[in-house]
């Protein structure tokens, strides 16, 4: 099947309350399994390069890029590539060359006259060059091992009537919000702020995006999506469930030397949790119309 675009998945899933699952990509087994859940569920899905995980290739974006896009042309599925968490404008501009269709640029942790200058200059580029552009405003947290700001913190929230202006003012295609969740949880706690996301989802046109995902539990993933999140970032999710499983598997054999054995293990985790998160997100979905109030 031939590439998709991140901005025809996600206006999809938008139209039919639905979300799309992205998840993040580190090595060609990741790419596999989450192609391989998603065609579990027979459910479209995004790949997701970060900076970081380009910073671990040795700065080299196109190796992975290209062993993700020859996986999503055999997959089944539609499959879009995201490049993600981008801070450095000559990252952001190989995107078009090695299938991205779309990227998130973060400059979230800038004040905010900054961080829009900066979203601004970026979305124009990424239009000019056929690039679906996600931005932040408000801080997610948990990045780079910083530890998640308090929920009172300037900044920790997305400010409705901020985003509304910053979305005017930038052309953002998507907006990442924050609304409670942190990044890199290793537990399924993070309690959402519904309220917000629903003066959030009134007061914006754009798809929202919520990051961090991992470390939200099911019931709080479906009223994300009934309340209007079309995108849904999961990354440590699959870490977490790749680990284990060559952990266990290592634990299990002591003698095994064949990176094959243990990666098989991981890379069957890893498609396990893919499925179980799309399914989730497939549960949630409300026929249109009939989408609920993030607050009831
Ligand atoms: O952009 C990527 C996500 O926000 C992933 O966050 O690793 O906490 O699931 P996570
Ligand atoms: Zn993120």
């Amino acid at each position: 099947m031939p590439l998709a675009a991140t901005g025809t998945l996600v206006a999809e899933a938008s139209a039919e309350r639905r979300a799309v699952a992205a998840f993040n990509i580190i090595t060609l087994e990741h790419a596999e399994a989450v192609i391989e859940g998603a065609e579990a569920c027979g459910s479209p899905v995004i790949l997701q390069v970060s900076q970081n995980a380009v910073k671990f290739h040795h700065g080299r974006l196109a190796p992975l890029a290209r062993a993700a896009v020859e996986s999503a042309r055999l997959a089944s599925v539609p499959v879009a590539l995201h490049l993600d968490h981008v801070t450095a404008s000559p990252l952001l501009r190989q995107a078009p060359d090695c299938g991205f269709s779309s990227a998130m640029f973060d400059a979230s942790r800038l004040p905010y006259e900054d961080n829009l200058a900066a979203t601004r200059e970026a979305a124009e580029w990424a239009h000019r060059n056929g690039i679906w552009l996600e931005a932040e405003l408000g801080q997610v947290g948990g990045k780079d091992g910083a530890a998640p700001l308090g929920a009172h913190e300037p900044g920790a929230r997305t400010d409705p009537l901020e985003a509304r202006d910053f979305v005017a003012a930038t052309g953002v295609d998507a907006l990442a919000v924050a609304v409670g969740t942190s990044h890199a949880m290793t537990t399924r706690t993070a309690r959402l702020d519904h309220g917000l996301l629903a003066r959030l989802r009134d007061a914006l046109d754009v798809p929202l995006v919520l990051h961090g995902s991992s470390g939200v539990p099911d019931d709080e993933l479906r009223r994300a999506v009934a309340a209007g999140i079309g995108k849904i970032n999961v990354g440590t999710g699959l870490n977490i469930a790749m680990t284990g499983a060559v952990r266990g598997h290592l634990a299990d054999d002591p003698r095994v030397v064949d990176p094959r054995k243990y990666l098989a293990a991981g890379r069957t985790a890893m498609s396990r949790t893919a499925a179980a998160v799309i399914a989730t997100l497939e549960s949630a979905a409300t026929p249109a119309g009939a989408r609920t109030s993030a607050g009831t």
